[in-house]
């Protein structure tokens, strides 16, 4: 057991929130894991333009503000996605709000985008910025917003030379009414006014890449309207998923009857499911990211054999601490090994 692993059991102890700010506490004061051995080349991934060292991302929700985006690169994530953040600061919903399931190796939570804002991200972010560091922003809009669609452009346009990508949040279970803008019709004024934002302020200049995060609750159809509307707009990949507000029959926690999104392995079936019916519905033309459930390398090579070109997770490092990325790693760069891959861009979508 290495230090990290014993202060984790600690914060275990804790309410999940408090241990969870006391995390980012550590972290900014620069007390976390450095991973000093480069990854394997086999791991060694692209997605659109990003030239990612691993294919395991951060996934939104742990760094709500772009504090410790650099320590976790430090530990050895290949890419962290901070976020969500909102125009404005955001208190989010009362506490408590953050519940761990620890026999179901789950998490619900009702945070409601709590965050301080778009000015206080930027100011962190661009403090965080380093060459070859891939830190991306994951915007949303304001529970109160007049003009939820008005709130992304302004998170592009607050942000825009900032992250190494955008992603647009549309799928959190804990803002009423925000997963409507999955909605073909408001999905398509959604993407053309960020697109149109997107070219204004590129110009002739390379624009980052920018990703769409979908929901694990959706039908067949709206898997087919969100693929062709997400095509039609260029979009540059799918992040599949977010949480799910369903509960399966089988969870053991007492906190399962608590409402809010289900994290972490109850998910990874689900959120597996919809990734591949994106991938059949993109027919393979768009980059897709896995997400939901991810505790091991078996689980981050079944995502990419299903069509994710990268993976991202968050449940499992708050239930089992920040040793997970490097065990996730090797047994990952073995599996790929083992079944005769030379890449992981080789592995995409093989089931
Ligand atoms: C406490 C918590 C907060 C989250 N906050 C966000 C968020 O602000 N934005 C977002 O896009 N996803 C958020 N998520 C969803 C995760 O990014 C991820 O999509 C989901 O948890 C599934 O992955 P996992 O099973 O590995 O956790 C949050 C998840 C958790 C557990």
């Amino acid at each position: 057991m290495n230090l990290y692993d014993i202060a984790g059991t600690a914060l275990r102890r804790l309410p999940a929130e408090s241990a969870h700010q006391l995390t980012i506490l550590a972290l900014r004061a620069g007390l976390g894991p450095v991973q000093h051995a480069p990854d394997d080349p086999v791991l060694r991934t692209r997605i659109g333009p990003l030239d990612l060292a691993n294919p395991i991302g951060l996934a939104a929700g742990f760094d709500k503000n772009a504090r410790t985006g650099a320590a976790m690169m430090r530990a050895g994530f290949g890419w962290v996605e901070c976020g969500t953040v909102t125009p404005l600061p955001q208190a989010g919903n009362p506490r408590p709000r953050l519940f761990r399931l620890t026999r179901d190796g789950a998490v619900i939570n009702r945070m409601g985008f709590n965050n301080d804002g778009l000015d206080i991200f930027a100011r962190n972010l661009a403090a965080q910025r380093k060459r070859g560091w891939a830190i991306g922003a994951n915007i949303g809009a304001n529970k109160t917003s007049k003009d939820r669609i008005g709130d992304y452009v302004t998170g592009l346009k607050t942000l825009w030379g900032l992250p190494a990508w955008f992603t647009i949040n549309i799928s959190s279970p804990n803002t009423p009414g925000l997963r409507e803008l999955q909605s073909k019709d408001a999905l398509q004024e959604l993407l053309g006014r960020i697109m149109e934002g997107r070219a204004a302020l590129t110009g002739d200049q390379p624009s980052p890449p920018f990703f769409l995060k979908v929901s694990p609750d959706l039908d067949d159809t709206q898997i087919i309207q969100i693929s062709e509307t997400a095509c039609h707009y260029a979009l540059d990949g799918l992040i599949i998923s977010n949480t799910t507000i369903s509960r399966p029959d089988d969870l053991q926690s007492a906190a399962r009857g608590e409402g809010g999104g289900l994290s972490g392995k109850p998910l990874f079936t689900r959120s597996t499911e919809v990734l591949r019916a994106f991938r059949h519905a993109t027919r393979g033309r768009m980059t897709l990211i896995g997400v939901g459930g991810i505790a091991s390398g078996a689980d981050a090579y079944a995502k990419i054999r299903a069509g994710a070109n990268a993976v991202q997770l968050y449940t499992a490092l708050a239930l089992h601490g920040p040793s997970l990325v490097g065990t996730i790693k090797s047994d990952l760069a073995e599996r790929l090994r083992a079944n005769g891959f030379s890449s992981v861009d080789e592995a995409v979508g093989r089931d």
